[in-house]
């Protein structure tokens, strides 16, 4: 049996989580140590403080270690943030060759044209993904290869980041003692593991809910449509209970998590159950505040979310485009209720998303704030071929990161 290393850093806004896992002839994963610890030094998807990032990610490197009881030596690292812009692209070639058969050589050639378009310096090439291929005008087909035909165009989706805010995190990485294997946009590590074949099949929308921002991507005939990052998210409505209510931010998110409820409560249910009426008892800076207030307050902020979610789409005929609906997932998507007022304000089937569960130490990855940290695990599985992700860590760059390895 082939057994290979595999592992995943999701670096968010408020936590940290590394996942080491060792993969069973390529397919069945099993996870033998998990990382988590909250994460500083970063803003919205992106490192503000190099120091301060390194210092989190090395703790939640160290105890995923720990656990699995071998080296990290590298692992899929997640990237999101309001740099990220993406657009689909089409690249056209003619089959010269004389028996005009669509070799696998082709399939690079025409890849090649559709990255080529042209980025702005300040921007990297993040993923070329293949959407479908259209051989002599004909449309929709995944594979080409062996096709008879006179030219071969591409659909791709083309995702672009920022050079400095991906150097800014890789930095950090390699800081630690770990290589990059790949660096992947996270909300197409979170549909990974939280999204069903058929939802993508028949179109589907899918939110990351995080700290920092709130992250999309649209699928529709099994392949992806549209990305995008929202700098809206959970911060937000912890900060909001806390400007509203006049307390700390600590103790607005503890009551965010706690308490916390997206539906209004109804006067009947107020007046049915006493304890539902009651204030809430605050251990600590003395507050007593109600569900009522509280739940007003998230809602408001969680309508607003779950409107500038619906606004990526591209278009409003959503029982067309979407008819598997909107799924929520990141550790935002916990709040009760969240589920019933998304179809309440979008009007289309809403569910929560928690990623798989995979083999091994798995149980405490049971919640959709992880739902990219285990999506980055099973990303490059499942996508070997479909993508072309550009600039692997440089020979010097793997030496300076051995030797931070070595020093450790
Ligand atoms: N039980 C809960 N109820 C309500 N909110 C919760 C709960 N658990 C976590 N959250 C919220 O989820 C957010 C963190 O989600 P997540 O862990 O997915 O973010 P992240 O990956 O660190 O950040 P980002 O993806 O934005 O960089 C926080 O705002 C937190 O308050
Ligand atoms: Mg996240």
């Amino acid at each position: 049996m082939r057994k290979d290393r595999i592992a995943a850093i999701d670096v968010g806004t408020t936590k940290v989580c590394t996942i080491m896992a060792d993969v069973y002839n390529k397919e069945e994963i099993r996870v033998i140590g998990v990382g988590v610890t909250p994460s500083r030094g970063l803003h919205k998807g992106l490192v503000v403080n190099l120091h301060e990032a390194r210092e989190s990610i090395r703790r939640s490197v160290r105890m995923a270690e720990q656990m699995a009881g071998r080296r990290l030596e590298s692992a899929y690292v997640g990237v999101t943030g309001r740099h990220i812009t993406s657009i689909n692209n089409r690249g056209s070639i003619a089959i010269t060759r004389s028996n005009q058969v669509v070799s696998p050589s082709d399939l690079k050639r025409v890849l090649d044209v559709a990255r080529s378009v042209k980025v702005p310096s300040e921007q990297r090439l993040l993923h070329v993904i293949p959407r479908e291929y259209v051989v002599d005008g004909q449309g929709g087909v995944k594979n080409p290869v062996g096709m008879h035909g006179f030219r071969l165009d591409v659909e791709t989706h083309i995702i672009t980041a920022a050079v400095t805010s991906v150097q800014n995190l890789t930095k950090c990485v390699h800081s630690t003692g770990v290589d990059v294997e790949d660096l992947v946009m996270e909300p197409l590590a979170s549909a990974e593991a939280v999204l069903t074949p058929e939802e993508k099949q028949d179109g589907v929308l899918l939110a990351d809910i995080g700290g920092g921002t709130t992250d999309i991507a649209l699928f529709k005939d099994n392949t992806i449509y549209h990305t995008a990052v929202i700098p809206v998210a959970g911060y937000q409505v912890t900060r909001d209970i806390s400007i509203g209510l006049g307390v700390t931010f600590e103790f607005a998110e503890e009551m965010k998590k706690r308490y916390g409820n997206v539906m209004p409560v109804m006067e009947e249910e107020e007046g049915r159950g006493k304890d539902r009426d009651k204030n809430i008892a605050i251990t600590g800076d003395g507050h007593s505040i109600s569900y009522r207030d509280l739940s007003e307050i998230i809602r408001m902020r969680v309508e607003e979310i779950l409107r500038l979610i619906m606004l990526e789409l591209p278009q409003q005929d959503y029982e067309k485009l979407i008819p598997a609906g909107l799924v929520l997932t990141g550790g935002g998507a916990n709040l009760p209720g969240i589920a019933e007022l998304g179809e309440m304000v979008t009007r289309v089937p809403v569910r929560v998303g928690r990623p798989i569960s995979l083999a091994g130490v798995s149980d405490m990855l049971d919640d959709p704030a992880y739902a990219t940290a285990v999506g980055l695990l099973l990303w490059k599985m499942r996508n070997q071929d479909s993508t072309v992700t550009p600039a692997k860590d440089g020979a010097l760059r793997r030496m300076l990161t051995r030797m931070f390895r070595l020093f450790r």
